[in-house]
């Protein structure tokens, strides 16, 4: 029987993101691919440029993915609420494989007490609605209290790939995208 092949791609700027989608890929058993951004956004400078980016919906250069999404028959995208919106490296790197997604799933980590619009807007950028969305407090990550949510969330995910008929497992193959040209902030 063909088993399911999962990727979970994130960004992360300073670190929370990254050990939410390291736990995730560890309950998946599955593919890890960062999300790399071309220019430092470290310091005061960085973290101005990160939210106009973000406020902008600017598509800024990353470097371009080992892994191809088209080859995943479900790709988690993890990415800090930058904005009240998603990280301009999350949109760059949904934007470019709009057309290489077969199923989605969403994660957003975020400083205050609920979520903005960032799962919302990660649907509509890439255009697939997602199966499974969790977000997450960065303080709770911190503490290091977020396992049963990623656990239940992988779980979630699973269920999903579970109940696909065999014949939309493996995957479907998906039309070659155009080529994105991004924008620089
Ligand atoms: C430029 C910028 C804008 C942010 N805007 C928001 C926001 O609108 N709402 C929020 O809850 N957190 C906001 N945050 C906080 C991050 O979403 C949060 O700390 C996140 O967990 C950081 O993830 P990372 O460590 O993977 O980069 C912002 C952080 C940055 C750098």
């Amino acid at each position: 029987m063909h088993a399911p092949k999962i990727l979970v791609a994130y960004y992360s700027r300073t670190g929370c993101t990254r050990t939410v989608a390291e736990r995730l890929q560890r309950e998946l058993n599955c593919d890890l691919e960062e999300i790399i951004d071309l220019r430092p956004r470290t310091g005061p400078i960085g973290y101005v440029r990160s939210g106009l980016e973000a406020l902008l919906r600017r598509i800024p250069n990353i470097v371009e993915p080992r892994k191809s999404p088209a080859d995943y028959d479900l790709v988690v995208v993890a990415t800090p609420e930058w904005a009240g919106t998603l990280s301009s490296p999350a949109r760059s790197y949904l934007t470019r494989n709009r057309d290489r997604f077969h199923r989605l799933a969403f994660v957003v980590t975020h400083a205050s007490p609920s979520p903005g619009r960032a799962l919302e807007e990660m649907g509509h950028v890439a255009g697939t609605p997602p199966v499974a969305m969790l977000d997450l407090d960065d303080w709770r990550v911190q503490r290091n209290d977020v396992q049963p949510e990623i656990a239940q969330f992988a779980r979630q995910i699973s269920a999903v790939l579970d109940r696909l008929p065999p014949e939309q497992l493996p995957l479907r193959p998906v039309i070659p995208p155009e080529p994105v040209h991004p924008q620089h902030a």
